[in-house]
């Protein structure tokens, strides 16, 4: 084994030390469950490693492709000026009013824009020339990741950062004879990522990792 492995005692003590979730984003969680909105959200130790990334290349917008129910686009708000946006897309209407909401008890309606509908379709319809984005979190159907990254490198800043969740696919992601199709999206992003000339990437191993890529 090269490096060291993250044992739930690490990952604890990264959350601890470093924590970017406070009684409102725990809230938001125990209520998404009684919602029944599966708990799918970006881990608290994901979240503090992308409030530092934001303020780190200075972000103040922000696109975002899967809401859930608005955790890591809180998180994400929390990280830019006054007058910084996340624009954020969500398939599931139920799923974005209830991120609305939450937004709103953080105190962020003004920083968070909820669009409802598929990916692409918003992408390539609504926000066309809606650029540039300093950062964007892809996190939704994994299928489609590399269709949101050839729609999104376009509407980036130089210097501006793309970052996709699960690149490492539940543990799959070095799997050679993997079948599933949100494994084989997953290998298909990161191939991608690796081989856009205008793009350097790294994958970030936290959560169930992060490949992000700078845009030269
Ligand atoms: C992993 S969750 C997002 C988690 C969220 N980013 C967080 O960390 O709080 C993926 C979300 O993408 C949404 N989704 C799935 N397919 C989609 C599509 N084609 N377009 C937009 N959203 C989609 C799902 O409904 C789900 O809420």
């Amino acid at each position: 084994m090269k490096g060291t492995p993250l044992t739930d005692q690490i990952v604890e003590y990264m959350i601890e030390l470093f924590p970017a979730e406070d009684a409102l984003l725990r809230e938001l969680r125990s209520a998404a469950i009684t919602a029944e909105i599966p708990a799918i959200q970006i881990s608290p130790e994901q979240a503090a490693f992308m409030q530092v990334f934001l303020r780190a290349i200075g972000a103040k917008r922000v696109l975002e492709v899967g809401t859930l129910g608005g955790y890591s686009a809180i998180s994400m708000a929390r990280a830019l000026p006054a007058d910084g946006m996340v624009t954020t897309i969500e398939l599931d209407p139920f799923r974005a009013e209830f991120a609305r909401g939450w937004a709103k008890r953080a105190g962020l309606s003004s920083k968070i824009e909820v669009r409802v509908g598929a990916g692409v379709d918003v992408l390539e319809r609504d926000l066309a020339g809606s650029g540039p984005y300093d950062f964007a979190f892809i996190d939704a159907d994994k299928p489609n990741y590399v269709r949101y990254l050839d729609l999104i490198l376009p509407m980036m800043r130089r210097g501006g950062v793309i970052a996709g969740d699960n690149a490492l696919a539940w543990g799959e992601i070095a799997n050679p004879n993997a079948q599933d199709p949100s494994v084989l999206g997953m290998q298909a992003f990161n191939r991608a990522m690796a081989a856009r000339p205008e793009l350097q990437c790294s994958l970030i191993p936290i959560g169930d990792g992060m490949c992000v890529g700078v845009v030269l």
